[in-house]
């Protein structure tokens, strides 16, 4: 701790700290100017600054100040280009400082278990080592800046289905080989400034009160000496969160729990030096605000001009059969209603404000275009007529579709994989028209294609910012060479995914441990539509070379077709498959090399014993054997093969390993599998009755069990309703995600993110009369 902090803290009362650990308002920790301690001021979010002077909300529902768009992590990530992200997280840092921001709350690196988790799109891959080095950039970037950042959401948080009170029930092997490693590389090589732990419960525990997860993990394991906030609202039990480890609880505006943390430790039951050392680091983050450059202007037009290159750089060419793209724009007709109303980010928390907007009809001037569908995507046969009437009379139909937003947001997550029925039909219907069908998706995660055997082309702009269609324009028309690549399958249909029974429950068996994306198709021998790493290009590379010496690896790359462009190299290491049951392979390293014409570039890559490495009886240890290593262009497309014998300890499987589904892959893994695999029974909630209904029940969940109940859910959604015109439409995907994150939010969770305006002693004495003591819930309303 350093000194000023110190003096500071010793002149503090014990109610002062604990106040200091709850924020002020809905972006502000609290000031205390009698001790110099200012206010830390945040702001969202992971592609562009969402910061708000007057309204503020978790959700992106109000205004916030003019900020770049940046693509969003979907985009970002699939450009696997370090240098690009640190850039981006730069301009971002200088966009918050520009607000007087001081920690700007990204980024997200959260593992895509599922591709219907609503805010997929804000995550970047589901692959720890892609996630780990697109954070680390991004980190770095803003950092570099003077401002901070916040890297979220501290852990497993992969659904947003009861997102505030669900429990996460996974095994320590899978947390740590797959779920923790993108946040410890983050941690380990940026140190970011905060972490923000997430809703969810992990393993029963919240993840505010997890001492496992924020000291022993966080802190003692991997070094990290920030601080760490709560997700907003996400503070579950005041006093354990202190001994926990969790300083921060935002938003601020209520003073809930304080009490209890006070009486913990006149009891004895809290030793201050937890209060003390939570406190200590509120402090050292605020002290560090006074030195951040802030309120400088920051250039728009540069920013844009990055937010199109990250774009172009992370679109992904899908298919590109006779080689129809590059195409000629005056070849083209524009179909589809996402031409002109974009969808170039999502909904919910990280949605930004952007300083301009250019769709591909405005990259595109004069190219006929017609809707075709509307916002949502509905067709009308006269809309797919005229739609299939522009396309006939071009020589290339270009077609945009993809998730209008409500398939996609936080708060709540999509429902099936397939794209609305409407741009479905609208593709097949131009297809039909015009042989030369190109289509371009907007969408932040895997849909299915059923009508890509239709189609010449698909470029997969995923949800790629303000300059979106600038981009998108770009490369269609060759300016730009397409080099960004998956960095997550795309399944076949739903129903090859392997958490498919489990994803969206309230409690979460993470049944299928390891094997989620490719660690599962590669091993499962199951076919895919698209795998992870793919990614066309304009020209060919040619990958030559492999040397193996020691723990480096070389391998050379070389442009060998007749445009410019950009080669991201995987470097997958496959393991040893006799002993703990594991992976086909796994990817340990990458680099993305951009060539000319003929220029040839040797790339090394240096693995070490993690790269090797398994999580087993508490630490991490490396089986030893003979191990692959395979260098290629894509998962699924695996150029050069060397071997590697690696020292190490021998590690038997378990008896329960044999035959079960994790050697298998056969079906689906068992509850029995899973068991045993965890080592406990799974876990459960208590069915929900009147009587025993507590503060980490919703109302949405309580209201069939309770009129008050029922009255309070009601009332909290014609509250919302009143902004939508007074109609409760749960087809407008704002309205959703509010009542999600409202009425589904547990009672103690809505008291904390109301920043006062909903007070503990209202909500505790609506949840005694729910549970039939109007007595006592009366003399807790009128309680002060
Ligand atoms: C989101 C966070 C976000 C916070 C503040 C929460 O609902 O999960 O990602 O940073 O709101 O807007």
């Amino acid at each position: 701790m350093n000194e000023k902090v110190t003096a500071i803290l010793s002149k503090m009362t014990l109610e002062e700290k604990i106040s200091l650990c709850n924020g002020a308002d809905f972006w502000h920790s609290k000031a205390m100017e009698q001790y110099g301690i200012p206010a830390i001021t945040m702001s969202d979010g992971p592609h562009g600054v969402r910061c708000q002077k007057n309204g503020a909300d978790m959700l992106g529902v109000n205004e916030s100040e003019p900020a770049t768009c940046f693509p969003t992590a979907v985009t970002s990530g699939a450009t696997w280009d370090a240098a690009l992200l640190e850039a981006e997280g730069r301009a971002i840092g200088e966009e918050g400082l520009s607000y007087g921001v001081d920690v700007v709350l990204g980024p997200g690196v959260n593992i895509k278990r599922n591709p219907l988790c609503g805010r997929n799109f804000e995550y970047f891959s589901e692959d720890p080592c892609v996630a780990g080095a697109m954070g680390t950039a991004w980190v770095q970037g803003v950092q570099s800046s003077g401002a901070g950042t916040s890297l979220k959401h501290f852990a497993a948080n992969n659904q947003e289905y009861k997102r505030f009170n669900g429990n996460s029930q996974v095994d320590q092997r899978t947390m740590r080989e797959l779920y923790l490693p993108a946040f410890e590389a983050v941690v380990k090589n940026a140190q970011p400034e905060t972490v923000m732990c997430s809703y969810p419960r992990i393993n029963n525990v919240h993840a505010s009160d997890n001492t496992w997860l924020l000291t022993e993990v966080l802190r003692r394991d991997w070094g990290f000496e920030g601080l760490v906030v709560t997700d907003w609202g996400a503070l579950c039990d005041r006093v354990k969160a202190m001994h926990a480890g969790c300083d921060l609880s935002m938003p601020g505006g209520s003073n809930y729990m304080e009490d209890w943390v006070a009486a913990a430790v006149k009891d004895g039951s809290l030793p201050e030096s937890d209060v003390d050392a939570c406190a200590a680091r509120v402090i050292a983050l605020a002290l560090k605000g006074e030195s951040r450059p802030k309120g400088h202007a920051f250039d728009k037009d540069a920013h844009n001009a990055l937010a199109q290159k990250i774009a172009e750089n992370g679109a992904v060419l899908l298919k590109n059969e006779g080689g129809i793209l590059p195409l000629d724009a005056g070849d083209i007709a524009l179909i589809g209603e996402m031409a002109r109303t974009m969808r170039y980010q999502g909904a919910g928390s990280s949605h930004i404000n952007a300083t301009k907007l250019t769709t591909l009809c405005d990259a595109l001037p004069g190219v006929p275009f017609a809707a075709g569908c509307d916002v949502k995507g509905a067709v009308t046969e006269e809309s797919l007529r005229e739609a299939a009437e522009t396309a006939r009379k071009a020589k290339i139909a270009v077609v945009c579709a993809g998730l209008p937003d409500i398939y996609e947001s936080e708060g709540f997550d999509r429902e099936t994989m397939a794209m609305p029925e409407g741009h479905n039909r609208l593709i097949e219907t131009v297809a039909a028209a015009n042989p030369n069908t190109v289509v371009v998706l907007f969408c932040g995660c895997a849909v299915e294609t059923p009508w890509l055997d239709k189609v010449k082309a698909v470029l997969y702009m995923g949800l790629p910012g303000q300059a979106g269609g600038a981009a998108a324009a770009n490369l269609l028309t060759g300016k730009a060479n397409p080099c960004g690549k998956l960095t997550e399958t795309w399944p076949l249909c739903y129903d090859d995914v392997p958490s498919r029974d489990t994803f969206g429950k309230k409690v979460t068996h993470y049944k299928e441990g390891l094997y989620v994306g490719y660690r599962y198709y590669d091993k499962a021998g199951k076919a895919v539509r698209f795998p992870f790493g793919y990614g066309l290009s304009y020209t060919q590379f040619a990958y030559t070379d492999l040397k193996i010496e020691g723990r480096t690896v070389t391998v050379t790359v070389t442009n060998n077709g007749t445009a410019a462009g950009a080669e991201v190299v995987q470097l997958y290491v496959a393991p040893p498959q006799n002993g703990l049951y594991r992976p086909a392979k796994e990817l340990k390293a990458f680099a993305k090399a951009a060539l000319q014409p003929g220029e040839s570039k040797t790339l090394t890559f240096t693995l070490d014993d993690r790269s090797f490495a398994v999580w087993c009886d508490g630490g991490w240890k490396v089986p030893m054997g003979s191990y692959e290593v395979l260098v290629g262009a894509s998962s699924a497309d695996i150029r050069l093969r060397g071997t590697l014998a690696v020292d190490g300890v021998s590690l038997a499987a378990p008896d329960w390993q044999k035959g079960s589904w994790y050697e298998t892959l056969q079906g689906l893994p068992t509850d029995a599998d899973f068991e045993a695999l965890y080592g406990a029974p799974l876990q459960s909630d208590p069915p929900l009755k009147k009587g025993s209904f507590t503060m980490e029940d919703s109302s949405m969940e309580m209201k069939d069990l309770s009129p008050i109940m029922m009255q309070m859910f009601k009332g909290t959604e014609s509250t919302i309703a009143k902004s939508f015109g007074g109609k409760a439409d749960y087809g407008d995907p704002t309205f959703k995600m509010m009542v999600m994150s409202g009425a589904d939010a547990p009672l103690r969770a809505a008291v904390l993110s109301s920043c006062g305006a909903f007070p503990a002693n209202l909500a505790e004495g609506m949840l005694a009369m729910a549970n039939g003591h109007p007595l006592n819930g009366v003399k807790k309303l009128i309680k002060k």
